[in-house]
């Protein structure tokens, strides 16, 4: 079911194969930028994010934010998919990596991963996109799948500029 963005509908959980996948991405993203164009509200632009990512990614069963909320805690934010942990330190799991590094986790197996957090045991791989903007650390976008090896650097490659153009401007309230 795809209401949001006009993409082929796909079943929950489908993994296409990588060619497929980064083609249905490519597709997407003019549709995603299009579709948030002028918003200025954090909170909104995620939670469209969200959910927009959620159809365009089928493979996942967890697609949204962890925003920053103290010095170096996360706190869960718009989400679409299972019920995720509230709170992640940042020197704790995948998420909190990504926080700490502000650099790109491409986890294949998040069972390799040392200090993962089951928040859904289903989970086996996972890709974490760094949300900064003007030099802060504000967020990380988390995609989940119960597949391993479901996410791409290519994938990854074209997420960041969405972010970053999407959050990394001067009119965005937090
Ligand atoms: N698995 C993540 C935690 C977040 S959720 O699973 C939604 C991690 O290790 O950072």
């Amino acid at each position: 079911m795809s209401e949001g963005i006009a993409l082929a509908p796909l079943a929950r959980g489908t993994l296409l194969e990588p060619a497929a996948r980064l083609a249905r991405l490519e597709e997407a993203l003019p549709l995603i930028r299009s579709a948030v164009e002028g918003e200025t509200d954090a909170v909104a632009l995620q939670a469209t994010l969200a959910c927009l990512l959620w159809e365009t990614f089928a493979q996942t069963n967890w697609c949204g934010f962890y925003r920053r909320v103290g010095e170096s805690v996360l706190a869960v934010g718009p989400y679409q998919g299972t019920m995720g942990c509230l709170r992640i330190d940042f020197d704790r799991g995948v998420c909190g990596a990504c926080a700490r590094t502000r650099e790109v986790q491409l986890v294949p197996d998040v069972h390799a991963f040392p200090g993962h957090i089951a928040c859904d045991e289903r989970t086996r791989s996972e890709l974490v996109v760094p949300v900064v903007a003007r030099g802060e650390l504000r967020a990380v976008l988390d995609l989940d799948s119960p597949h391993i090896g479901a996410f791409s650097r290519p994938e990854a490659d074209a997420l960041l500029p969405l972010v970053r153009d999407v959050f990394d401007r001067p009119d965005v309230r937090w």
